[in-house]
């Protein structure tokens, strides 16, 4: 009987042991595409800390591959917005490439002063790489990434 308590002491320890990486995973903010349109588009996103803080700057690094459209000198845009149901929280921020690059070459760009807004619980954060159209007031996207982020206070 003795030994059969200590089994399950050992065996309740171990999930513990085990359960305890897997909680700190769940709280880290990961990127999925948001379109799956174009499947060998790439955009992946590293932040700087791992939650971003309400009224702070959050810097970004986004690196990928674009499938068809070129990156154009002072044209195409990396874009990153917050938004909760819906609902674009503070400003879009919006920062202009400053070299051109050919579809189906790697890029890289950072974005070290993204001011975040005040945040909810709850938010979506989406990354973009495209184009404003000022003549028909819409945003071209080419490549968007996403992470959904809960409980994040
Ligand atoms: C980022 O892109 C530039 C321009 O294409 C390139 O020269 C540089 O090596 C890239 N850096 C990284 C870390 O990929
Ligand atoms: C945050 O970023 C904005 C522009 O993106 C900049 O004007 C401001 O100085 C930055 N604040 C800090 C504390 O770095």
């Amino acid at each position: 009987m003795k030994k059969f308590i200590y089994a399950y002491i050992l065996f309740a320890l171990l999930l513990t042991v085990n359960a305890a990486p897997f909680q700190l995973n769940k709280r880290a903010i990961t990127f999925v595409t948001c379109d799956d349109t174009f499947p060998s588009t790439v955009l992946n996103v590293k932040i700087g800390s791992d939650h971003p803080e309400s009224k702070k700057n959050e810097s970004f690094e986004v690196s990928g591959k674009l499938t068809y459209e070129p990156i154009v000198k002072d044209i195409t845009v990396l874009r990153i917005e917050y938004s909760a149901n819906g609902n674009t929280l503070g400003d879009i921020y919006d920062q202009v490439f400053s070299y051109s690059v050919e579809p189906r070459t790697p890029f890289n760009i950072s974005a070290s002063d993204v001011p975040t807004p005040e945040l909810p619980d709850s938010y979506m954060l989406y990354v973009y790489v495209g184009e404003y159209d000022r003549m028909e007031g819409f945003f071209y996207e080419s490549a968007c990434a996403l992470a959904t982020v809960s409980g994040s206070s």
